[in-house]
């Protein structure tokens, strides 16, 4: 089978390092790639928002099948485009993508299938969401959507900061948002493929969202992850699928939007009950590098069964090992950080038992390895517990010659002070 994979960040690395060890995969090609995939598979210098050149290219190489790694492709229509053009492609389309897209359109869909989640009201106007939210009382929760959507999430622990938000989410017209009940509990993620009918549920993970150690600092992409994640019990993935993710594959079903390709549900879990924060319609960045660690199954063969409907004769196989990933970045990110700078000593790091390194964003030039992005490296170990995948990490970053870059020192934490039942 012939294979492109679109994106360039540590996700499709894990993937592409995945889908090369498969026994169908005779070519795999990844657009545009960074320098870690080019030693698994054949980089093409086209970008993931170059939809025509995409096109044109999954057309004249004869791919069979294409994987999409980021969002933004979706969401501008790349499934249609190639499909359209009779290739196949994992989903969603850009109607399914809606479940990403608009907090809102989730937020409904969930109340009227009694999906648990936070209670919640959309607003256009600041006044009306102002009353809402002091019913809800603080900690509120307001949400951009509609056409202000990338103005974000913002967690308001004061009555001025809550009013900043709307008054700052609303400021032109036509622009919405969702108020909704702070949940408390531990976070966590699930990832299912759905081939818009059947579920085949993946595997669940942690990340660590914070800059700096002990969680503090501002929200980053992720700053490492770790899989499985003890809070999700074989009883709460269950009640996951049973009450969240089957809900919702039926109602998209059920509306003509069938939602095919990976779902990443964000979750809170109470005292062994889950609700749905959000839905993503890709693999999470980090998670999905300790997600490959763990999968024993051939990843191509699971996803062209999504997109050929077939999920249903399919089960996947998992590493009872943990695994557990240490982004490192670039000094400044999230904010502003400098480009260019040289890593040394990768191949020694490489050596170390259980150890994966994965390439976030980076380039090879006249032989030398170059930081080309913020979050850069994913230096990701296996072992018996979280734990000694931690440590195994570690033991790899130490080796690592970049003074230009940081990580934290504490990604895991969560999982390893949890007292063992
Ligand atoms: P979202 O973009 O919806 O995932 O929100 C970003 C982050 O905000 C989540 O990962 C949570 O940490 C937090 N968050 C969002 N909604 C809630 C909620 N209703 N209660 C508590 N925390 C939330
Ligand atoms: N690591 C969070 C995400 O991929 O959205």
């Amino acid at each position: 089978m012939r294979f492109l994979l679109i994106g360039s960040g540590g996700r499709e690395h894990a993937l592409a390092w995945a889908l090369s060890a498969s026994p169908i995969v005779s070519k795999l090609y990844s657009a545009p790639g960074n320098a870690g995939i080019a030693e698994v598979a054949e980089c093409v210098p086209i970008g993931a928002m170059e939809l025509d050149r995409l096109v044109e290219f999954a057309n004249v190489e004869k791919i069979d099948l294409v994987m999409i790694g980021p969002e933004a492709p979706l969401v501008a229509g790349l499934w249609d485009r190639l499909e359209a053009a009779g290739i196949k492609a994992l989903g969603p389309s850009a109607a399914g993508g809606v479940l990403e897209g608009s907090k809102g359109f989730v937020k409904d869909l969930c109340a009227a299938n009694d999906i648990p989640a936070a209670a919640y009201k959309r607003f256009g106007d600041a006044g009306a969401a102002k009353r809402f939210a002091a019913e809800l009382g603080l900690p509120v929760v307001v949400k951009a959507d509609g056409l202000a959507a990338g103005k974000g999430v913002v967690v308001a622990e004061t009555t001025a900061e809550r009013d900043r938000a709307i008054d700052l989410m609303l400021d032109r017209p036509g622009d919405e948002l969702v108020v909704e009940e702070f949940l408390e509990g531990e976070e966590a993620s699930f990832f299912v493929l759905s081939d818009g009918e059947n579920v085949l549920p993946l595997a669940g993970a942690q990340d660590h969202k914070r800059a700096f150690d002990g969680d503090k600092g501002p929200n980053t992409g992720g700053m490492g992850a770790y899989s499985p994640a003890p809070v999700l019990t074989p009883a709460v993935m269950e009640k996951t699928l049973e009450r969240i993710i089957r809900p919702t594959i039926a109602a998209m079903a059920a509306r003509g939007t069938p939602y095919m390709g990976v779902l990443y549900a964000g979750l809170m879990i109470k005292d062994g009950e889950p609700k749905l924060i959000e839905y993503n319609c890709r693999f999470g960045d980090p998670e999905c590098q300790v997600l490959m660690m763990r999968l024993r199954s051939d990843l191509a063969t699971a996803l062209l069964a999504t997109r050929d409907r077939q999920l249903n004769h399919l089960d996947l196989r998992w590493s009872e090992d943990a695994a557990l990933t240490v982004v490192m970045a670039a000094k400044g990110y999230p904010g502003e950080y400098p480009r260019g700078s040289e890593i040394r000593n990768l191949a020694a790091a490489s050596q170390v038992e259980g150890v994966q390194i994965f390439h976030a964003g980076t380039n090879q030039e006249a032989g030398k390895l170059i930081a080309t992005g913020g979050r850069v490296l994913n230096v990701t170990a296996t072992g018996r517990s979280v734990g000694e995948a931690q440590q195994r990490a570690y033991r790899a970053v130490e080796l690592i010659d970049w003074p230009e870059g940081f990580c934290r020192r504490d990604i895991g934490w969560r999982a390893i002070s949890r007292k063992q039942p």
